[in-house]
């Protein structure tokens, strides 16, 4: 089983939990505007006050230190701390989490920084967002500031978190915010600036704090082979790096959430074939890519995954086939695929492929629950959910994938995006009218597991 050494901990982000939308000076986010736009979000929730973390830090950080965790994954609202993403500084956004990382080390718990998860300046993207060629370098003035402010305390840092989401859902397929249906050519560009992004970050924080440890949060599209045949697991590991060319029907292809397209620049140093075949001239000519490519693949010590479901893939002559769903598999509340297979093969095939530390930056369940008249919450499901995806994980780690860690998403029930507050992914259950948290069962199954492995 996981040794002394394994990192536990749980994951938030700033708007899904923050509120305090308005408060001391910060500026407005893309999620501020979109989620007051009619059809946009379930029920036209929003996150002006959400789990009203930003007025109930020291309740939080109790419940985390009672929790036992040893690390804590949040992020930083980039218009709180830059009301306009660049130029002036908000010190008193910056002072609040200055506070916050105090009163987690002062816990005895460690800080696991997201830079980015969504909540993008809206007077950036008034700006062009990351289609403006400057964008990059917007992000890099954000990320020097942050670690001006933090370093000196925050040892571990996540550049972005899944840009599959914030680009693909945001400005492709629209459903996130800021809500548009770009072109594949202006998705190919704004990849890249979010990539160089990424880079220029990591850059800002290495030349700071060489000692620091620095990663980015993804989406890991996992999958399962069918069998252990050595086709159909060649084929769940094709279709995990080359879905493109592994699939037999290109119509309406949406390749935003593809994981050679994300990772592969980043930990290879270069775009997939298919993407330099189809998309070369919207992207920089050649000697301005390869120096962007000196930035965007410079060495990460540890590769974020968020990972929540997947299909299982079997072998189909040159391509793979892939099934949806096992006749009576459960779903989660979301409809996602209870799946614990790719917990195992995830890790493993990406660790095969990348040779980098992993954390499983995200993980959780989306479930049902609420305040029973006992005053518990008997969430069962999320117990055996965890349960089954921790002993798919615990098997990769004995076979030596370099697993470091595992962060449950989430620890509050939160504003879960497009899907409002109906869905609950929280250990611990807020009441959204009261702010009334309530350690779930799973919340007390988590604390002990944690406490075994100590
Ligand atoms: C991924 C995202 O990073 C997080 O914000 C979201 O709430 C969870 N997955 C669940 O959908």
């Amino acid at each position: 089983m996981f040794d002394q050494s394994f990192i536990w901990g749980a994951a938030t982000a700033s708007y899904q939990i923050e509120g305090g939308a308005y408060d001391d000076g910060k500026g407005l986010s893309v999620w501020d505007m979109f989620t007051k736009v009619e059809g946009k979000v379930y029920n036209m929730d929003h996150g002006d006050v959400a789990c009203d973390s930003y007025h109930k830090l020291e309740e939080d950080v109790a419940i985390l230190k009672e929790l036992g965790v040893k690390a804590y994954r949040f992020s930083i609202s980039w218009p709180r701390v830059l009301p306009n993403g660049i130029g002036e500084v908000n010190a008193k956004g910056l002072d609040y989490y200055s506070r916050f990382v105090d009163a987690l080390l002062e816990a005895g718990i460690e800080p696991y920084v997201t830079l980015f998860h969504w909540d993008y300046p809206y007077e950036l993207y008034k700006k062009g967002q990351w289609l403006n060629d400057a964008s990059s370098d917007w992000f890099a003035e954000y990320t020097k500031v942050m670690v001006d402010c933090l370093g000196d305390r925050v040892k571990h840092w996540m550049t972005l978190n899944e840009p599959q989401c914030f680009i693909g859902l945001g400005y492709f397929s629209g459903v996130h915010a800021p809500g548009h249906h770009y072109s594949a050519f202006d998705i190919i560009r704004m990849t890249h600036n979010t990539l160089l992004a990424h880079g220029k970050s990591l850059k800002v924080i290495k030349d700071a704090r060489p000692e620091a440890s620095v990663g980015f949060a993804f989406v890991a599209n996992a999958v399962v082979p069918k069998s252990l045949e050595q086709a159909d697991v060649d084929a769940a590991r094709d279709f995990m790096f080359n879905r493109y060319e592994k699939t037999e029907n290109k119509d309406d292809y949406d390749f935003t959430f593809d994981n050679d397209y994300w990772y592969d620049p980043i930990m290879l140093g270069k775009y997939p074939d298919w993407v330099t075949k189809m998309y070369r001239d919207y992207l920089p000519e050649e000697e301005q890519l390869r120096k962007d490519f000196e930035l965007i693949s410079q060495k990460v010590d540890f590769i974020g995954l968020n990972l929540y479901q997947g299909p299982v893939v079997e072998a189909d002559g040159p391509y793979v086939k892939v099934s949806k769903q096992k006749p009576g598999q459960p779903f989660t509340a979301l409809n996602w695929l209870v799946s614990e297979g790719i917990m195992y093969w995830g890790t493993k095939f990406m660790y095969e492929r990348y040779q980098t530390p992993i954390y499983i930056t995200e993980n959780g369940l989306s479930n049902k629950d609420w305040v029973s008249l006992d005053g518990k919450v008997h969430d069962e499901g999320r117990i055996d959910f965890l349960d089954r995806y921790l002993r798919q994980l615990d098997k990769s780690y004995q076979e030596g994938n370099d697993i470091r860690g595992y962060f449950q998403w989430s620890l509050l029930d939160n504003f879960e995006w497009a899907e409002g507050y109906k869905e609950r992914f929280g250990l611990v259950h807020v009441d959204f009218e009261t702010g009334k948290r309530t350690p779930k069962e799973s919340y007390y199954w988590y604390k002990n597991l944690i406490a075994s492995k100590n």
